[in-house]
Formats: structure tokens, sequence, C-alpha cells
């Protein structure tokens, strides 16, 4: 599943001989830089000359070869990557997202350079544990170093760039064990291939990705990862009583299907559920979206690549918890058996509700998944992630991903995972005012509150789904894609919450 290969070396990064070799300045008092001696005197003066600073992410290429004497190395090429003052006092996740942030800039220096191989040298002492910065920086670079290019004709002359094929890691001055630093390096590129993985299937567009490509995905997963999968099909839901699944699903020629993933060791104690919305494409329905735009509707599905892409850390991860994978999963279309407005369905706990827009279709299939993951699993909390409303765009723009919940603790935890990760997440109100937008006079709720608070209204709709379970909503709608600039966030899918499930699931005491 890697094509990047990862390793840890003992070899002198000075010896390197291959397209990159990567090294780390921090700047300290006055004018003095804190890197490798070897690589100083030239750093040096390109410093003295006003060219460089060591400013966090300023970088100088260099050609060893057009330096011998001065550069005593053997690469084609030395990065040289700026971490700021190494005296500055940073947080844990300040310092994660730096290297991060430091690792995407690598990628795009490969990328540019058409890298294969290449190496990176420890960083400056920043007074924190080295290997969780390299750790970070493997995630970044991989993460960065993400393309999705199968539907492109392959040029035949010119090869087109296919990503870094090896990365060395030089042992040589981590202040940390070489068990430790293999240990973190390896979770880093996991933890990336697992986001780059919900990016992949992000990608598939609508018609090459249907409900059934997510129980396919799922299973295949399974097999090889030793999680326990079940699907269930559209008759096996109806049997159920999934009303808002099958609802949705009325309007398309595609099955739906709802998949469950499993990772569920002995004697353990907790259960985190995770759900995601799995949507393959929101249309609209009879309430037809605009044109313009709508092919974006294909990233519908993005919550539940997030919470699948998890599953894949989680796995390697092997915590000592259940964690238990729902996605809902069927496209949204207006064929002539559609759900129409007006119309009144049952959901799977027997609330009925009233569609007043078919284009809040989340929230149904949602909906089902909530009370049946919840009565099923009997979860410690619950965790949804969906691409559920524009109106998180207006209240936030594309750089915090909007979290709901009935739960302090949970939020707290979201929270502090979400910055660990670089996935930033604001917390917005539920609370009485907004379930009263959702009431019904023909049925038990209707689903759609109007646009004022619309985030907020989405969620209250959930929340009748979840009962006491401790449980928080997680809004990608402006996050999924287009999430704010950052040299490890490619154009396209960001795969955004699955570093954060992952974080969140980790620091689970
Ligand atoms: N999938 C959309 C939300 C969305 C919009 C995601 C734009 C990403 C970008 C969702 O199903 C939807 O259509 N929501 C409606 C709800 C409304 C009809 C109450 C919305 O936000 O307009
Ligand atoms: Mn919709
Ligand atoms: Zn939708």
């Amino acid at each position: 599943m890697i094509h990047t290969e990862v390793v840890v070396s003992t070899e002198d990064p000075i010896s390197f001989k291959g397209d990159l070799l990567v090294c780390f300045v921090a700047s300290g008092r006055k004018d003095s830089l804190d890197c490798d001696k070897r690589i100083l005197q030239v750093v040096y003066e390109i410093q003295q000359l006003g060219d460089f600073s060591a400013k966090e992410n300023e970088c100088i290429l260099l050609y060893p070869s057009q330096h011998p004497k001065l550069l005593n190395s053997s690469a084609k090429r030395v990065l040289v990557i700026g971490l700021g003052e190494g005296k500055k006092k940073r947080s844990e996740a300040e310092l994660a997202e730096l290297f991060r942030l430091a690792g995407g800039t690598i990628s795009s220096y490969c990328e540019k350079y058409k890298v294969s191989d290449m190496m990176i040298s420890a960083g400056p002492d920043l007074g924190f544990n080295q290997a969780q910065l390299a750790e970070s920086l493997i995630e970044g670079v991989l993460l960065g170093d993400y393309r999705f290019s199968r539907f492109k004709k392959k040029d035949e002359k010119e090869k087109p760039y296919v990503g870094i094929e090896k990365i060395l890691v030089s042992a040589v001055g981590w202040k940390v064990k070489s068990t430790a630093l293999r240990r973190a390096v390896k979770k880093g590129a996991y933890t990336a291939v697992s986001a780059n993985e919900a990016r992949n299937m992000a990608n598939e567009p609508g018609n090459h990705w249907t409900a059934t490509h997510f129980a396919e995905y799922a299973k295949t997963m399974a097999d090889e990862l030793n999680l326990k999968c079940k699907t269930l099909n559209k008759a096996e839901m109806s049997k159920l009583g999934m009303g808002g699944i099958l609802a949705v699903n009325q309007g398309s020629s595609e099955p739906p299907k709802l998949v469950v993933l499993e990772h569920n060791p002995k004697n353990s104690k907790k259960t985190i559920l995770l759900i995601g919305k799995g949507l393959t494409f929101d249309s609209g329905g009879v309430s037809l979206k605009p044109a313009a735009g709508m092919q974006d509707m294909k990233y519908d599905m993005c919550g539940g690549a997030a919470v699948l892409g998890a599953m894949r850390a989680i796995a390697a991860d092997k915590p000592r918890i259940r964690v238990v994978a729902i996605v809902p999963a069927t496209d949204n279309m207006a064929g002539s058996a559609a759900l129409k407005p007006g119309d009144i369905i049952k959901h799977y706990n027997g609330l009925t509700s009233e569609i007043v827009n078919t284009d809040a279709e989340g929230r149904l299939i949602l909906a089902d998944a909530l009370a049946y993951g919840i009565e099923k699993y009997n979860p410690d909390c619950v965790v949804d992630v969906a691409t559920l409303t524009g109106a998180v765009i207006i209240g936030l723009g594309h750089h915090y991903t909007g979290l709901l919940s009935n739960d302090d603790k949970l939020a707290g935890r979201l929270l502090e995972a979400g910055d660990r990760a670089g996935e930033p997440v604001w917390r917005l109100p539920l609370g009485k005012e907004y379930s009263k937008q959702i009431e019904s006079k023909v049925a038990d709720i209707k689903n759609a509150g109007g646009r004022p608070g619309g985030t907020s209204t989405a969620a209250a709709y959930l929340e009748h789904f979840v009962g006491e379970t401790p449980w928080a909503h997680l809004d990608i709608a402006g996050t999924a894609w287009d999430f704010t600039e950052k040299t490890y966030i490619p154009k396209g899918p960001s795969g955004i919450m699955v570093r954060t499930l992952v974080q969140l699931v980790r620091d689970w005491r």
C-alpha cells in the first residue's frame, strides 16, 4: 500500500549519493545558526548576503558539485530548510505542524526536481521528543507527495513523475534510539497513507465510486488488516426499518449499503463508534441543486472515506479498545421513484420525519446509522463525520471543521486531537432554539429548519438519534476539499479528519 519505502539508515548524511539531501537550520541568538557543522559555512555566507535567515519553511537549494570545498556532500542537491527560532517556546502541536509543513515543502521540491531517492538528516534539538518530530516530518512528506492520475493518458515519451520512491532517515544525530526512530517513522508513514487512501476514494468520480465500492473496499481492507467487516444490503435495511437510507436511495438505480468495520481486541473495555456520511453523489434529488459546481458533490462521501481511512491506521496502531466504523452509503438522485418534498418517512428508531427538502439527505442516512450503531454496539461515545451543510462554510470558511456535541468532555478531546493533527476544529452550539426550528406539524420532526443556523439545525436533527450517548458531530463541508492552503495539503480532497480520529483513539484513556 505504501509506494514509498521509508528506511532508517545509519549512513552519515554527508556521504549520501542520491537525488536530494535534506538538512535543517534553526536560528539562534544574534546571527548564530544551529545546523550540521558541515553545511554551516555555506549557509552562514548566504545568511550574511541577507538571502536567508532560517525563518520557518524558508529554503535554500544547494548544488554540492558547485561548492566542492565548502560542502563535502555527495548528493546531487542539498535542500536546507529553516525552522525559525531554535529557542522559541512551542507547544507539541505547533512543533508537529512545523515539521509536517517542512515535510510538505520537501515533497514539493521533490516534485519539481523529480526526486526519487532522498535522505533526511537530523534536525537541531528544539527541546522536544525527536521521534515525534521525525514522525510528523514523514507524515508531512507523504501527505504532500500525493497525486491522483488514474484517469489521465500515459505519455509514452515523457514518463510522468510517480512520486518519491525511497526516503532514508539518517539515524546519525537524532537524540533518540534508532528503534524508537524506526517506530516513529513507520507510524508517520502509515498515518499519511491512511489519509491518502481517503483522498483516493474521494477522487474517484461518482460513476466509479458507488455504495457497492464502499462495501468492496471495506471487505478487502478487513481481509488485509484483520478487521471484522459486515455490510447490510437493501433488503436487510428494509427488514430493519432503515427508512432514512432507503428514502434517500429511492430515486437511484444504485443499491444502498451500510458498511461496518470493526477492530475488536480481546478484553477491550471501551467502544468508540465512528460514523461517516457516504453519499457518493448528491444531486439534491427532486429539490435539485443548481448546475454550477454540482460536480463537486462527488465529494459528499468524504465523511465515509475519513472513517475508513482512520480504521486503516487504527488497524496498524492496534489500540486496546474496540473501534467500530459505520458508513451508510448511497447516492441522492432524482429518478421517478425519488423521495418528494412533503413525504413522511420513518427512521430506524421509530421517529417520523417530514421531508421539506430532499437535498437535506445527509441527516436522513446518518440518523439511521446513529440509532442502529448505538443500539447494536452500545458505544462509550460516537463521533460522526459528514459534509453536511453549506452553512458551515459560511460560518467557518475553509479553515475549521464544525464541531457540535452533547458532551463537553468528548468535545474537548476532539478540539485537542484536531489541534495536534493540524486539522483545526471549532465548536458551534446546539440547543432547544435550534430543535424548535425542526419541529413539524405533521410528523415528529422535519428534515430542514430554514437558512438561519443551518449547521446547528442539522446537528439538532441528528441529536434525536443518539439518546444519552456522548456524541460529537464533525461537519466537514468546508474542509473536506478546498481546505486551507498548506504545503502538505494538495488541491482536491484533503483527507480531513482521518488523522484527527486516529489521534482521538491514540489519546483515549
Ligand atoms: N452535501 C450537502 C452539503 C454541502 C454543500 C457540502 C456544499 C459541501 C459543500 C448537503 O447534503 C446539503 O445539500 N445540505 C443542504 C441542506 C439544506 C437543504 C437544509 C445545504 O447545506 O444547503
Ligand atoms: Mn444535499
Ligand atoms: Zn449531501
